[in-house]
């Protein structure tokens, strides 16, 4: 029997199939459309699953809605109607929102499939997060979940517990409009940057500035309590809009094109600031969860939990034994959490056991009836094809890789990714500029074998777990700096991820590249800036063809696209 969780209608959309006993099938809507952060209801993932699994009423035995549809709309309705002059315009978006909000998901969840009403059941948004976080780690009663993101169901925050006996606890919410996502959301849209997008580059850009901004800052959001003076702001008022005219008063009017030359130092300024106030804020939010909870190991979820700079600085200052955030703690990894609420609600006492991070389908079940050599061919056999990739590597190529199982979260892992050897400077830059089309001032992320960690970075051991997945940044030692200084960032540190797993392909080509002289790869997600990571087979030709990336290691071999 399959439990299905699904997320949809405010972030990228997905859905997530399991068996629990080892199918597991987690899609992005974006991955089929190509609209990145795709948020529309997930027709095409449902459509591929009921195809791929023949999906129907017999072999489904629930599906879970992230979330409770009309109260995740009423709540932010309810806030903002208490002023409708003031938030007029918000509230007329929110109105016309109606038709596309989640209140129509089981509409358009008929539309799909049959499938009898007692099997649909709602979990709740932050619960979610949380129950993702559940299926991540072993002694599940031993931690706190906490969650933070830019709201859920009119929460900003929560504190789960759950005991050995399965029994969940909230024991902890922070209310809209008080939220610490939003607050770093806002100074996102100020420095002009995307919202839900941008934040990554405000936590790059931070390493480059000095905290002139903090005073200001912590009047208009009190990190002892997490309350924002709603004056600054303007997302409760304006669909289009985060930030009120106040806060350009008080900072600068927002600078909505950065420009190395003429404004990045005042934008460095701005979000080394904002990234001082988020950590002081969380700091204090994670004091008060342990106190409140009694657990000094956590896991934290929610969009706010991507920020790794504020992970790792969170790690030296000795507050919890351990704090795990998983490879997808935004609401795509709801869909995850939501499939563990159908399934404990099923079985009362048992949490999901996925023994994997990589959930999403292996890439011969997305290529089925596709016949890769239209426009690859091979250049290797089964026998070298991993020494052919490492050659290729170390002749300075840039290899793109396509193979096992795809990941979930929005960092690739190794399987959806493209590849350089770290020690080339020059190959790593084009990678990250021409090739990737990234600003500069975001540094390109490392990948090396667990065995050499120890020889080139330091880390809390509290956090360690979260490099399998890219999940929290690292110091640089000086062996680091003498023989692999691309890769380091402004401050020192780097988003590096080990690689343990000694069955993988990811592994064996990093153990071929220690033969030949160099310990560390270069990992980016297999995507153009602004587009999703490449899914089939054609997005991974038209891909390497835009970026002109000749060679692709798969499953059974490295291939060179074909001039068509
Ligand atoms: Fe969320």
């Amino acid at each position: 029997m399959y439990y299905i969780g699904i997320s949809a209608y405010y972030h990228e959309s997905s859905v997530f199939l399991t068996n629990n006993d080892g199918i597991n099938c987690f899609l992005k809507e974006e991955s089929f459309s190509r609209i990145k952060g795709d948020k529309n209801f997930p027709r095409r993932c449902l459509e591929f699953l009921i195809k791929k699994f023949d999906l129907n009423d017999k072999n489904i035995r629930f599906i879970s809605f992230y979330e409770k549809p009309f109260k995740s709309w009423w709540e932010l309705f309810y806030y903002s109607i208490k002023n409708p002059i003031k938030n007029r315009n918000f509230l007329i978006n929110h109105l016309k929102f109606f038709q596309k909000s989640a209140i129509f998901f089981l509409t358009e969840l008929n539309k799909q499939i049959n499938i009898s009403k007692n099997k649909i059941i709602y979990s709740s948004h932050h619960l979610s997060h949380c129950l993702y976080g559940m299926t991540i780690v072993k002694n599940f009663s031993e931690y706190v979940y906490l969650t933070c993101d830019g709201v859920g169901e009119g929460e900003t925050m929560s504190a789960f517990t759950i005991d050995k006996n399965y029994k969940i606890k909230k024991i902890w919410t922070n209310y809209y409009p008080n939220s610490l996502g939003l607050f770093y959301s806002t100074i996102t849209d100020f420095l002009g940057f995307e919202v839900n997008e941008g934040e990554f580059k405000v936590m790059s850009l931070s390493s480059f500035g000095k905290p002139l901004y903090v005073n200001e800052f912590k009047k208009i959001l009190n990190t002892d309590n997490s309350k924002l003076d709603i004056e600054y702001f303007e997302f409760h008022k304006n669909s289009n809009k985060s930030f009120s005219k106040k806060l350009s008063n008080k900072i600068d009017e927002p600078y909505l094109n950065i420009d190395i030359d003429s404004n990045f130092q005042k934008y460095a300024d701005i979000a080394c600031s904002a990234q001082i106030i988020l950590e002081d804020t969380m700091e204090n939010i994670i004091r008060n969860i342990i106190k409140i909870s009694d657990k000094k190991k956590i896991v934290l979820t929610g969009g706010v939990a991507l920020n790794c700079k504020m992970i790792h600085n969170l790690s030296k200052l000795d507050l919890f034994d351990e704090l795990i955030v998983p490879p997808s703690p935004g609401d795509s990894g709801s869909a995850i959490g939501s499939t563990n609420f159908a399934f404990l609600n099923h079985k009362k006492n048992e949490l999901l056991n996925l023994k994997t991070i990589f959930l999403g389908p292996k890439k011969e079940l997305i290529n089925e009836k596709i016949d890769k050599e239209n426009y690859f061919v091979k250049i290797s056999t089964i026998e070298n094809f991993i020494e052919e990739t490492v050659n290729k590597i170390i002749e300075g190529d840039v290899i793109a890789s396509y193979y096992g199982p795809t990941e979930v979260g929005p960092r690739s892992l190794g399987n959806t990714s493209i590849f350089c050897n770290a020690k080339n400077s020059e190959v790593v830059n084009n990678l990250n500029t021409k090739f990737k089309k990234r600003k500069n001032f975001q540094p390109l992320a490392p990948m090396l074998l667990e065995e050499d960690f120890e020889k080139y970075f330091n880390i809390n051991k509290s956090v360690k777990k979260n490099l399998e997945w890219m999940g929290c940044l690292c110091d640089a030692k000086k062996n680091l700096y003498d023989k692999y200084r691309s890769i380091i960032h402004i401050d020192g540190t780097s988003r590096t991820q080990i690689i343990k797993d000694k069955t993988s392909i990811t592994y064996k080509i990093l153990k071929e590249l220690k033969k030949k002289g160099s310990e560390i790869l270069v990992n980016t997600s297999f995507n153009i800036s602004k587009d999703p990571v490449v899914f089939d087979i054609f997005d991974v030709f038209v891909n390497m063809k835009r970026m002109n990336i000749k060679f692709v290691v798969m499953d059974d071999g490295l291939y060179q696209t074909k001039d068509l």
